[in-house]
């Protein structure tokens, strides 16, 4: 009876437990499959760092072959996971499009399609990468179509509407400027489309009184 009410004050003087409350909470032991940690506690207090490494075969998924994993607010950062050795990482190619099927981890053999953001196409002719032994057969790279546009020139007295700005446009895009309050184009209008064709936009308007 008294070795109950005892655990039961200990429970609640914890600081784990008075730092949940202020949302910094310990962390419990990590689960690491296929590695190991230091140091091995029971609780993490808020803020703690450790280092993992893995077993034969297998390597941490952050880069390195030992990696560091800090505990923030009851969850550890960066997992800790190890991966096996020949898996390989979601490519990090800027501007290009991953459908449903993207993951972070793929395993050895595996190829993917690589697809491009509008306006923007590959480096090289294939547009396939494979995963052999950890690292992805091509360095592919999605830099501006040749035949797309930077974005249009800024007209004074005018606006783009009904269109986004953006880095680049997809060559055949259209944008429309539209002049100020009292404003026309060359011909008289308050408007004008433009149009992106080989990398150039066809002549922007000159909007004035
Ligand atoms: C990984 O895949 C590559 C390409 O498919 C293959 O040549 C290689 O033997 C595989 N490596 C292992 C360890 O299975
Ligand atoms: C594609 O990449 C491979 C490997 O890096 C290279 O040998 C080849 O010349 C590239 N092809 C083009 C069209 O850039
Ligand atoms: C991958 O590893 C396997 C077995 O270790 C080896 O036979 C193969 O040549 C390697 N492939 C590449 C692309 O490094
Ligand atoms: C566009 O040009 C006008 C006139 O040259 C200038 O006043 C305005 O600041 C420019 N706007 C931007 C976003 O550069």
């Amino acid at each position: 009876m008294w070795l109950r009410g005892l655990g039961l004050v200990l429970l609640v003087w914890s600081p784990g437990v008075l730092h949940a409350i202020h949302g910094e909470g310990p962390c419990t032991t990590p689960s690491l499959k296929d590695g190991y940690f230091v140091p091995v506690q029971d609780s993490y207090s808020h803020g703690t760092l450790i280092q993992y490494s893995c077993d034969t075969g297998y390597k941490p998924a952050a880069e390195g072959w030992w990696a560091t994993s800090q505990c923030e607010n009851g969850v550890w950062s960066d997992g800790p996971q190890c991966v096996v050795v020949t898996a390989c990482p979601r490519p990090a190619i800027p501007n290009a499009i991953f459908y449903h099927n993207s993951k972070h981890w793929y395993e050895n053999g595996s190829i993917i399609h690589i697809i491009c953001a509008e306006g923007y196409s590959l480096n090289n002719q294939s547009n396939t990468v494979s995963c052999a032994n950890g690292t992805w057969s091509l360095e592919l790279v999605c830099q501006k179509h040749p035949h797309a546009c930077d974005p249009p020139t800024n007209v004074s007295n005018a606006v783009i509407i009904h269109q986004k700005y953006k880095e680049v446009f997809r060559e055949l895009s259209e944008v429309d400027y539209h002049c100020k309050d009292g404003f026309f184009t060359q011909d008289k209008k308050s408007k004008k489309s433009v149009k992106c064709e080989a990398g150039r936009w066809s002549e922007v308007p000159n909007c004035s009184k």
